[in-house]
């Protein structure tokens, strides 16, 4: 199972960037980072169809597998995440045929915040927009950082997570089919 992160955090080497380099250690993927592509947000007009969103959605429907990767940013997603989510509106329109191609995937969430637990309206954005596209959410990583992202703090947790998430049946990881 291809698997593809999207990252989409403000901060370069940042909390959410180190949880996404600690999963790709342990989960064979891809890692697309949203600072390295120019996408501006939704037109209804579509006069932005020529940045770098429809070419990054063309490789992104090759994997089966797409994670979130983004900081809670008051109670939400990140700007640039947001601006991402919503070009999918993209694919209601101008490009139907392509967007029919993201059913059938899967998804889940890596996230970091300063708070104890995640919100739950963070979660549900993603949970209802995947649904929306046909896309099976399967589940939510969160690394709760006080400060700075320590490895040792998160592995463990995260080491479970993805045995878990293989277990379930809802992805095999390439090891396994390997
Ligand atoms: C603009 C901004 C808003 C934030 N809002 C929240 C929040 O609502 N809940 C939370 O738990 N942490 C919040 N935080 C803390 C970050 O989520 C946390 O530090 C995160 O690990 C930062 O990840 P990054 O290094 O990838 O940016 C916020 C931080 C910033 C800069």
């Amino acid at each position: 199972m291809k698997t593809a992160i999207i990252l989409a955090s403000s901060r370069e080497h940042g909390n959410t960037q180190q949880l996404a380099n600690l999963y790709m250690e342990h989960q064979p993927c891809d890692l697309f980072n949203l600072t390295d592509y120019s996408i501006s947000v939704f037109d209804y007009q579509h006069r932005n169809q020529h940045d770098d969103f429809l070419g990054l959605i063309n490789t992104l429907v090759e994997y089966d597998h797409l994670v979130f990767a983004t900081p809670v940013y008051w109670y939400s997603m990140s700007a640039q995440l947001k601006i991402f989510i919503d070009r999918l509106s993209d694919l209601l329109t101008i490009e139907k045929k392509l967007g029919r191609t993201l059913k059938g995937k899967s998804c889940s969430i890596l996230a970091t915040g300063a708070d104890n637990e995640v919100p739950e309206c963070f979660v549900a954005a993603f949970k209802l927009t995947a649904n929306y596209f046909g896309i099976k959410f399967t589940s939510t990583f969160y690394c709760s950082c006080e400060d700075d992202f320590i490895v040792q703090e998160h592995v463990n947790n995260l080491t479970t997570y993805l045995a878990m998430e293989c277990s379930n049946g809802a992805r095999q990881t390439q090891k396994i089919i390997e």
